[in-house]
């Protein structure tokens, strides 16, 4: 994402009060540090997802990345695109993480950064869209409405990238707990972030998402990356292309 590293996550560290977690400046400030030692495969999937995408972009085509954060998926994208035109249109709702990742090395005129709602984003012409750890934060009953609205944009060739935390029950959640013990996190931070999280982030099982994939009317999906409790999906509207 920067070749300089990212400071340290340390906002659940002491005791505090109970606040809903929210994407604010705080967060922004150590995003890169807070998502790499939480999310098991992240910089894995984010390089793929460059890739991936890639691999449907062509002609100049357009991707979404919804929920970018700091880009780093929109980074992923860029890259293995090289020097070939695309265009990526970059949203998120958090000024502070769009103000952060405006100021961020390695992206040029190709990005377009949006401050907004996905909900209301106009989706259109898309050949690629990728919704990395985004989903689980809207409201449930707003979550197959926006994939019915990508799947209506996404044309016939294009692809939906989408990675969440799954609810995968309580082996994988343990394992989970001692990935973020492993890299540094104390248990006064794991249960104070999870507590924090409660009312803002909820999950889905496997069987959930692709049930909605398929009521948003996408032809196929495959899970292309599994790490304990983290998968991230590929959806075709038109079924399998291979
Ligand atoms: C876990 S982060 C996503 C990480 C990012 N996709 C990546 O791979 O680095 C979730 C992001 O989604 C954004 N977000 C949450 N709800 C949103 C909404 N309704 N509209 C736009 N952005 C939203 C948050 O502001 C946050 O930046």
């Amino acid at each position: 994402m920067s070749a300089s590293p990212s400071p340290r996550d340390r906002l659940f560290d002491e005791p505090r009060q109970l606040v809903d977690f929210a994407f604010d400046e705080t967060v922004a400030a150590v995003f890169p540090d807070m998502i790499r030692r939480s999310v098991p495969g992240y910089e894995t999937v984010v390089a793929l997802t460059g890739l991936l995408a890639a691999r449907h972009l062509d002609n100049a085509g357009r991707c979404y990345d919804l929920g970018c954060s700091l880009g780093a998926s929109t980074l992923a994208v860029l890259r293995a695109m090289g020097t070939n035109p695309c265009e990526v249109i970059a949203v998120d709702s958090s000024a502070a993480m769009l103000d952060d990742a405006r100021r961020l090395p390695g992206f040029d005129d190709r990005v377009d950064w949006v401050e907004a709602d996905v909900r209301e984003v106009e989706i259109d012409d898309a050949q690629v869209v990728v919704l990395n750890y985004v989903l689980q934060f809207l409201p449930v009953k707003d979550r197959l409405p926006l994939l019915a609205r990508i799947r209506a944009g996404l044309r016939p060739g294009g692809v939906l990238i989408v990675s969440e935390k799954l609810a995968a029950g309580g082996y994988f959640d343990g394992l989970h707990r001692e990935f973020k013990r492993a890299n540094g996190y104390s248990e006064l931070e794991i249960s104070q972030k999870r507590a924090a999280l409660e009312n803002v982030m909820r999950i889905d099982t496997e069987e959930v998402h692709l049930a909605r994939f398929r009521d948003a009317g996408f032809g196929a999906t495959r899970v292309w990356f599994r790490c304990l409790n983290w998968a991230s999906f590929v959806a075709w509207p038109n079924g399998d292309p291979r």
